[in-house]
């Protein structure tokens, strides 16, 4: 066991590093959460069948009759939405202590593939029960896909195995989620784990560099343990108390309503509402994810130093940014639903442009003046800056999603779930 752990961590470490609040555990939490992924993954294969005519019953089979056949779906299930969760937490975190950069960049680029192949694992996970919400959410999923622009519809075609879901999607998505993403996560987390050790840890403050070096034994190993031992309580009782979703048998004649994609697609439906399909499923995602992979090449004037929000006057100005990014986006939504949508006042005009490329130089002019009249003002290095574009971007895509989660009801229209 020894030798185990010392091939993951070095003998020492500093003190500072291993504290709690640096890093909150997230990183070891979601590779416990892969190991457990694929522990409970292996034990629901032995039961499940991947071909539509079985694969609904093969699931009802491992509810109804088989022993702790519902538990071990459900801790398979919560820990699908836990991984995600905790590592876009771990994400975050990474971020906004400035770990992004310098010798961290390519663990940054690499940490950024796992997130997509985690998305990946859940979504094709989500088709496997073949009921009502998995075929119906995996068909708008893919639909969304057809709007890329050039290859969008062939890619959806050869991603489904022909024009709609079949056969052949599920035994293709069965293969990815039990074979390819699984192997492939776990060797991009080993090699994720070795580039935090060849980068001599995690970032700490430059300030606390002179801070004791102590035995990673028991100091670490005994805090991981104890995070592991309540990230397992939480797990169970989850799985525990609340079941796995599991509706009626796929029907492709009937259609739910409203369709919805999986809850982390929700933010991207959402933008669907409100932009051209090209602007929504292409543009917009596709800057973002350009913007994260790019940030850490960008010459800055000075190193990470390690700190939370990087100084007193980056906290202020992500803290301003959070609160104007849930300003805009939630008046953007409410102004396109009930107040003016640009596609119908200028209905000759092509959509692309009344409802692609002003709103979205709009959403600029609203970016440039916060800008102007509020960040300039407080002389932000180029690391804060861009903090606060990151900031922007993150919680207006938390607010699209849970717009899209909680506050879309039926035919899509925005409902209000409990009274106000
Ligand atoms: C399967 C998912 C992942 C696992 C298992 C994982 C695991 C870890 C672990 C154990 C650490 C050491 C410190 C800590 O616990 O925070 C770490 C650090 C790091 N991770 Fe991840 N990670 C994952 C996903 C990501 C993602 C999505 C990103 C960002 C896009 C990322 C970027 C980084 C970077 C740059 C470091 C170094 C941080 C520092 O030096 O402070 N990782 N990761």
């Amino acid at each position: 066991m020894r030798t185990i752990f010392l091939h993951l961590h070095p003998a020492r470490v500093n003190e500072t590093a291993i504290r709690f609040n640096r890093t909150f555990g997230l990183g070891g939490m979601a590779a416990l959460l892969i190991v457990v992924q694929i522990i409970t993954g292996v034990l629901l294969r032995f039961f499940y069948s991947a071909v539509p005519a079985e694969a609904y019953n093969s699931v009802v089979f491992l509810k109804n009759e088989v022993l702790f056949g519902p538990f071990i779906r459900n801790i398979h299930y919560w820990s699908g939405v836990f991984l995600l969760l905790i590592a876009f937490f771990h994400f975050l975190r990474v971020f906004l202590t400035g770990a992004y950069r310098e010798i961290r960049k390519v663990n940054w680029l690499f940490g950024l593939v796992l997130l997509v192949l985690i998305v990946f694992s859940n979504f094709t996970g989500y088709l496997l029960p073949w009921d009502q919400l998995a075929y119906w959410a995996i068909t708008v999923s893919t639909n969304s896909m057809g709007y890329l622009p050039l290859v969008g519809e062939s890619l959806r075609v050869m991603i489904l195995g022909g024009k709609e879901l079949n056969a052949g999607t599920l035994q293709t998505f069965y293969t990815f989620h039990t074979a390819v993403l699984p192997l492939l996560l776990l060797v991009l987390v080993l090699y994720h784990f070795w580039r935090v050790r060849k980068a001599g840890g995690i970032l700490i403050p430059a300030t606390t560099e002179e801070t004791e070096m102590v035995p990673v034994m028991p100091n670490l190993v005994f805090r991981e343990f104890i995070v592991a031992l309540v990230l397992i309580a939480v797990l169970f009782t989850f799985a525990a108390l609340f079941n796995a979703p599991l509706l009626e048998k796929a029907n492709p004649a009937y259609s739910l309503n409203p369709t919805k994609a999986p809850w982390y697609f929700a933010g991207v439906q959402e933008l669907l509402m409100h932009f051209h399909p090209f602007f929504a499923a292409f543009v917009l995602p596709i800057s973002v994810i350009t913007f994260l992979a790019w940030t850490p090449f960008l010459e800055y004037n000075e190193a990470p130093n390690g700190h939370w929000f990087i100084s007193e006057k980056g906290a202020k100005s992500a803290e301003t940014t959070a609160k104007f990014a849930v300003i805009v986006t939630l008046a953007g939504i409410l102004f396109n639903e009930y107040v003016l949508n640009f596609e119908m006042l200028m209905s000759p005009v092509p959509a692309f442009l009344s409802n692609g490329i002003l709103p979205l130089f709009i959403l600029l002019g609203f970016m440039a003046g916060y800008y102007r009249y509020f960040l300039k003002k407080l002389n932000l290095s180029k690391a804060e800056l861009i903090q606060a574009v990151f900031v922007f971007l993150i919680v207006a895509f938390i607010v699209l999603t849970l717009v899209g989660i909680f506050f879309r009801g039926k035919d899509m229209a925005l409902t209000f779930p409990w009274k106000l």
